[in-house]
C-alpha cells in the first residue's frame, strides 16, 4: 500500500509591503517570506474514500479545508489518484498567520505528485497550489523567497543566514480578509523596505536582515486587534531588538542571529507565554527531505 509522509513547514514574513488595492479585491504585495522548522506532519495513505483525521480541534473534519481541498484538486486533474486518507498532525497554531493551512495543502500537492510518479515541475505544482490560496505557492517552494502579485509570485532569493526566532500566538486569531479589508492605504506614510532585506541576504548579512524587518498589515491588525500591538510592545520589553507580526497576524516573533539569545529570551518569557514556540529557519536540504514515500515497490 502506497503512502507518503511530509513535514510541512510554517512560515513567517520577514517583510510584508503592500503597494495598492487591485481591481479583483486582492491587494498587490511584495514581501520576503522564510521557511522555519515549526511544523505539521501528514501522512497520505489510500482509502475507501477521501477522510481526514487530525488531533486538532479546530480542523473541521470534512473537505472544508485546504489539505482536503488539494486532494479534491489533484483527483480531478489526475485520474489515477485514488481516495486518500489525510492525517494531519497539527502543531503550527491556525488562524495565525504562519500559513499553517497553505503549508499542509503543499504538503498534500507534493506528496501526492511523488506517491503517484505524476512528474509536475515544482513550477507546475505552484501554479495548481495558487488556486487554492495565495500562500500555497512558497510553501510548495520555498525556504526563502521573494512574493509579489497576491503573494503567489515567486522567485528565490538567497538562502537566509540561521536566524532563531521565539513566537508567541495569542488564544484569538484573525481574519485574513478582515486585516485587508480594514487597510487604509492613503492613511499609511511610511513603508517597509523590501529592498533593504533583499540586500542583507545577498550580502548573508544576518543583522541587516533582521533591521530590514517590517509589517505594513500591523496597521491594520492592531487597530482591529489592540492586544497584539501590546503583546509585540511586552515581548520588545522582554528583550528583543527585532519583533514583528507575521503575515495578517496575531502571531507576533521576536527575531535573533544566535541561538543561544533565542534560547535565553526563551526562557525568559515561556513563565508569561506558556505557548511561545523556539524556532528557526529552514534550509533548501530539509525542504528537499521534506517527503518520504513508503511501499512504493
Ligand atoms: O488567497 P487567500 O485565500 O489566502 O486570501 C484570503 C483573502 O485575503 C482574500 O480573499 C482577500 O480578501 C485577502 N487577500 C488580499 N490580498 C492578498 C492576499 C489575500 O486582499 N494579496
Amino acid at each position: 500500500m502506497k503512502q507518503a509522509k511530509i513535514t510541512a513547514y510554517a512560515k513567517i514574513n520577514l517583510v510584508l509591503d503592500v503597494l495598492r488595492k487591485r481591481e479583483d479585491g486582492y491587494h498587490e504585495v511584495s514581501m520576503v517570506m522564510q521557511a522555519i522548522d515549526l511544523a505539521d506532519t501528514i501522512v497520505l495513505e489510500e482509502a475507501p474514500r477521501n477522510w481526514l483525521i487530525t488531533d486538532s480541534k479546530y480542523i473541521p473534519p470534512n473537505m472544508n479545508n485546504l489539505a482536503m481541498k488539494a486532494v479534491t484538486l489533484m483527483q480531478n486533474h489526475f485520474k489515477q489518484v485514488p481516495p486518500l486518507q489525510v492525517t494531519l498532525q497539527k502543531r503550527i497554531p491556525v488562524a495565525a498567520g504562519l500559513a499553517g493551512g497553505s503549508t499542509d495543502c503543499a504538503a498534500v500537492l507534493l506528496g501526492i505528485n511523488r506517491m503517484y510518479g505524476l512528474g509536475l515541475s515544482q513550477t507546475e505544482l505552484e501554479r495548481l497550489g495558487a488556486e487554492l490560496g495565495s500562500d500555497v505557492p512558497f510553501c510548495i517552494g520555498g525556504p526563502t523567497a521573494l512574493a509579489t502579485g497576491r503573494g503567489e509570485k515567486i522567485e528565490p532569493l538567497p538562502p537566509c543566514p540561521p536566524l532563531f526566532f521565539v513566537l508567541v500566538k495569542p488564544s484569538f486569531g484573525v481574519s485574513t480578509p478582515k486585516v485587508y479589508g480594514n487597510l487604509r492605504l492613503d492613511q499609511i506614510r511610511r513603508h517597509p523596505d523590501v529592498q533593504a532585506c533583499i540586500d542583507g541576504l545577498h550580502k548573508g548579512n544576518a543583522l541587516q536582515i533582521l533591521d530590514a524587518m517590517g509589517n505594513l498589515l500591523e496597521y491594520s491588525t492592531f487597530q482591529l486587534q489592540p492586544n497584539v500591538k501590546k503583546l509585540k510592545h511586552s515581548m520588545a520589553e522582554a528583550g528583543c531588538a527585532h519583533v514583528l507580526m507575521s503575515g495578517s497576524g496575531p502571531t507576533v516573533f521576536a527575531a535573533f542571529t544566535e541561538q543561544q539569545q533565542a534560547q535565553q529570551y526563551y526562557k525568559t518569557i515561556k513563565p508569561v507565554y506558556p505557548g511561545a514556540i523556539l524556532s528557526r529557519t529552514v534550509n533548501k536540504t530539509m525542504l528537499e527531505e521534506r517527503v518520504e514515500l513508503y511501499g512504493n515497490e
